[in-house]
């Protein structure tokens, strides 16, 4: 979301009727009227594109790269190492060119992922491994796209954002060359002046996504949002404003505020500029601007054609409402509107939300507004499951809130910059962010990952990313690295240290860390981030392996924090037998796991060789409480790195799975870091017809102290919860199954606490329709999402846990079926099929509304067999 620009959603073609000018080359002239505050234009709508496995065209980074350079110069300190544009322009491109007939390509939205929707590659030798997801992500690819500029727009700055496309984008206006950012995670800004004219304007831009790029899945193409903005030569910089508060209190707060204003015009002159901002309160229920409650003051400045200026101004304001974490304290916000004005003409407004909060880093934990926060965060990578990487403010918003109902407060954007949008939700939810953008330095991992343009592109990369997010009261932590190789390299901490040095140049305010999994105490690259940031060191790795009492030793003053941990690994629903006696133990394939149907077992006891179960590092946290808090390896399933079992899609770490259904651990994570839900959960289900007579452990998480398990009316005994013995969980592994009623009661203080049930069910015989927090309406936006699960229940409506009929999902009204899924790591049906099977008894769609089409749409759910679910949903335009 973009705050207070006037924002138009919908694609410009609207414009079009307007354009009668015919292609007057750069008709925008130095002395144009008076332009007024910004317009900022989504481009997401009606791009062509194409895509190619083999090589199209004889683009390439290398030879584009003197032309490219250029795009960085905001970014990099050293002048004198900045780029110059070549005086010659690089070789025309076909595809490129105005009159390039792309009628045949195909007609694609973004935020766009090629790859997602195409079928799953199999197998042990296919083309795109586990690791990256086994979708097409490799190729090149085009998108064009007209863009229609009148008279109006004539004397503006008109300047194309792309906030995210997959990889090495390079971008052209007219047939000719424009820039590029190679680094897919960035956000990054063109400027298309030069090279427009008044009426059509081919808008090209290609992105090349190598093979062995990444570890994980990373999407392809234009995968963020894309937006021009039209506004007066002198305006507020590209993510240029910056504001801080020093002294806060709920008394006052001094607020810093610095503004760059640059001036595009090629003209010699100075062009005298009056700055103002004002303060005003984020209304949260409207998402608008509220009462003004404060200004800077203002300050008059000439800046010359073609430089900038920047300007500070500092206020006080009363009693503010400040940002702070849920549930312990309420994410308020503010913003600011930045006003430019130039003899009676307003040239620009730019606004720029923000939060007020004190952080501090201590030995102890980070405190926000003078209160420890013991952070209970997880690791995100940044797909949205089966959609991909393709960004949807709604499916974000769905997986933040689902983490919060758990009680996690904190985010790590493994491993690379999030969404602009990301970033917004945690702020407005109250979620902190460790925003990371690194997974390799000089070194790699991967062949063709960051390590090729790393000595280019670290800086310009690095101080774009900060200056973007550091207005975002979530972000309290910079991560400028994830296990590099670097940690024990011999150039490491010098690297590190320049990695750092740019990072507090940049903000001096919040302080920095990287994730290391094998620098110890003693090696030179520990010292040097602000906060130790360690990846499963700590929480009780095995002998030898450094512990966290080794690092305080060393770093008495330092935060030190889980960076990650845990890396449990579970398939939802799936139970194997026999179940460990141990509460934390390494997988194998006799252990835990199934190598034939490739699951883990969800007793979430297992975990890989490096990590620990939850309860192995929750043990470790009450040992150390001086350690900061957690980030787990995942929060949500995603897409690549199917450990262990390679042949599969997705991940098995999630707490939750790829389709946003709960593994048992949610429950475990619930009943530690939100104690006040009263929850109790059983596991495993109750449907074991060739287990009779047979030993079938029975687990329980609750937030209560005490249990007593049923099973059909008899007492398996009663319980205390074991904490100082390392078990955070009831478990009552001798009981022999029957078919029948497990009962928990427990109790907290020694009151009644929550009950729970898990019954033996009859055969499916219906489907059930549910939506996400209960929505039945639906913004007929072409953007908002509204998820459907399904379940298989038996005729009392009871979950049938093991089944996995085949569903088919059609849709009657003006909606369509986006993707199904199941969270089953090993489900090779492409994601938009209608058809998926349910896994654990459970299946999901995600519905879309036609864009400006109203009404109802009803989804239904069939299967063989069984009475069919139906889901009514009305379609707001
Ligand atoms: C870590 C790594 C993560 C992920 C995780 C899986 O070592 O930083 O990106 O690979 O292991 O356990």
């Amino acid at each position: 979301m973009a705050f207070g620009h006037s924002l138009k959603n919908a694609c410009d073609f609207a414009l079009l009727a307007l354009c009668i000018l015919a292609g007057n080359d750069l008709a925008f002239a130095e002395d144009a009227p008076a332009v007024g505050a910004r317009d900022r234009v989504s481009l997401n709508a009606g791009w062509r594109f194409q895509r190619w496995t083999d090589k199209p065209d004889s683009v390439s980074y290398s030879t584009m790269k003197p032309w490219i350079m250029p795009s960085a110069n905001d970014f990099i300190k050293n002048t004198a190492k900045r780029a110059r544009r070549p005086s010659s322009e690089p070789a025309n491109v076909t595809f490129a060119q105005p009159d390039f007939d792309d009628k045949a390509w195909e007609l694609v939205d973004v935020p766009h992922d090629w790859a997602v929707k195409r079928p799953f590659y199999a197998g042990a030798n296919a083309v795109i491994g586990g690791d990256m997801g086994r979708l097409p992500i490799h190729g090149v690819g085009w998108y064009r796209r007209a863009i229609q500029l009148d008279a109006t727009d004539s004397g503006k700055s008109l300047l194309l954002d792309i906030d995210g496309a997959m990889s090495y984008a390079m971008v052209w206006l007219n047939g000719r060359f424009v820039g590029g950012w190679p680094y897919g995670y960035a956000s990054f800004r063109l400027d298309l002046t030069p090279y427009a004219r008044s009426g059509n304007n081919q808008l090209a831009i290609r992105v090349d996504n190598a093979m062995e790029s990444s570890r994980f899945y990373p999407g392809a193409g234009i995968y963020r949002n894309v937006w021009l903005t039209k506004v007066s030569q002198q305006h507020v910089a590209y993510d240029g404003t910056w504001i801080t508060s020093g002294q806060v209190s709920d008394q006052s707060a001094t607020l810093d505020l610095v503004t760059i204003i640059e001036n595009l015009s090629t003209a010699s002159s100075a062009t005298e500029i009056e700055v103002s901002t004002d303060i005003h309160v984020w209304d949260a229920a409207s998402g608008k601007a509220a009462a003004k409650v404060g200004q800077f003051p203002s300050v008059k400045i000439a800046v010359d054609g073609g430089a900038k200026h920047t300007v500070n101004a500092s206020t006080t304001l009363q009693n503010p409402r400040l940002w702070g974490p849920r549930p312990l304290q309420e994410p308020n916000l503010y913003i600011a509107m930045t006003r430019l004005q130039s003899g009676g003409r307003t040239l620009d407004e730019y606004h720029t939300r923000f939060g007020i909060r004190a952080v501090q880093y201590t030995g102890d934990g980070i405190k926000i507004n003078g209160q420890r926060v013991y952070i209970q965060g997880v690791n995100q990578h940044h797909d949205l499951g089966s959609l991909g990487a393709a960004f949807n403010v709604r499916a974000a918003e769905r997986q933040l809130e689902m983490l919060q109902d758990m009680g996690c407060n904190a985010v790590r954007t493994s491993h690379n910059p999030p969404s602009r949008e990301l970033l917004d939700l945690a702020d407005e939810l109250g979620i902190l962010i460790m925003d990371e953008i690194f997974d390799t330095w000089n070194s790699q991992k991967r062949r063709n990952d960051f390590h090729l343009i790393f000595s280019d592109w670290h800086e310009p990369d690095l101080r774009a990313f900060i200056r973007r997010d550091r207005n975002h009261p979530s972000v309290v932590i910079w991560s400028f690295g994830n296990e590099v190789a670097e940690q024990r390299a011999r150039n490491g901490a010098a690297t590190a240290q320049s990695l750092k040095d740019i990072v507090r140049e940049e903000d001096p305010t919040r302080y920095t860390t990287v994730g290391s999994n094998n620098a110890g105490p003693n090696d030179a690259f520990t010292g040097v981030a602000d906060i130790i940031g360690l990846n499963y060191q700590g929480e009780g790795r095995g002998t030898g392996a450094a512990t966290f009492p080794d690092f305080r030793a060393k770093f008495p003053s330092k935060m030190i924090l889980s960076t990650e941990s845990s890396s449990g690994i579970s398939t939802r629903g799936t139970y194997i037998f026999p179940v460990t006696t141990s509460n934390s133990i390494t997988v194998s394939d006799s252990q835990g796991g199934d190598p034939r149907n490739r699951y883990v077992s969800a007793y979430e006891l297992y975990a890989v060789s490096w990590g620990a179960s939850p309860e192995k590092v929750f043990a470790a946290q009450d040992r150390y409480p001086y350690v900061a808090g957690e980030f787990v390896w995942t929060g949500w399933d995603y897409l690549g790195e199917p450990t262990p079992y390679d042949l599969s899609r997705s991940s098995y770490f999630g707490i939750i799975d790829l389709a946003g259904f709960p593994k048992d651990r949610f429950y475990l994570y619930q009943s530690r870091w939100n104690p006040t839900v009263k929850m109790a959960h059983i596991l495993p289900h109750w449907n074991w017809p060739n287990r009779t007579g047979q030993v079938t452990p029975v687990h329980v998480f609750s937030s209560g102290d005490q249990a007593e398990l049923f099973l059909n009316g008899v007492s398996q005994g009663v319980q205390k919860k074991a904490i100082s013995s390392g078990s955070y969980r009831f478990r009552w592994d001798r009981v022999v199954y029957q078919p029948g009623e497990l009962q928990v009661v427990t109790y907290k203080d020694g009151n009644l606490w929550a009950n729970a049930t898990m019954r033996t069910t009859g055969e499916p015989s219906g489907l059930h329709g549910s939506t996400y927090r209960d929505r039945k309406t639906i913004k007929a936006d072409g953007a908002d999402l509204l998820f459907i699960s399904i379940a298989v229940v038996d005729q009392k409506g009871d979950v049938v846990r093991q089944s996995n009929n085949a569903i088919t999902f059609s849709v009657q009204g003006p909606g369509e079926i986006v993707t199904t899924d199941n969270g089953d790591p090993t489900d090779m049906v492409a994601f938009p099929s209608p058809e998926r099977k349910a896994f654990g008894g459970l299946a999901l769609a995600i519905v879309r509304a036609k864009a400006g089409s109203s009404g109802k749409i009803t989804v239904t759910a069939s299967a063989k067999g069984l009475v069919s679910a139906e889901v009514v949903l009305e379609a707001l335009s």
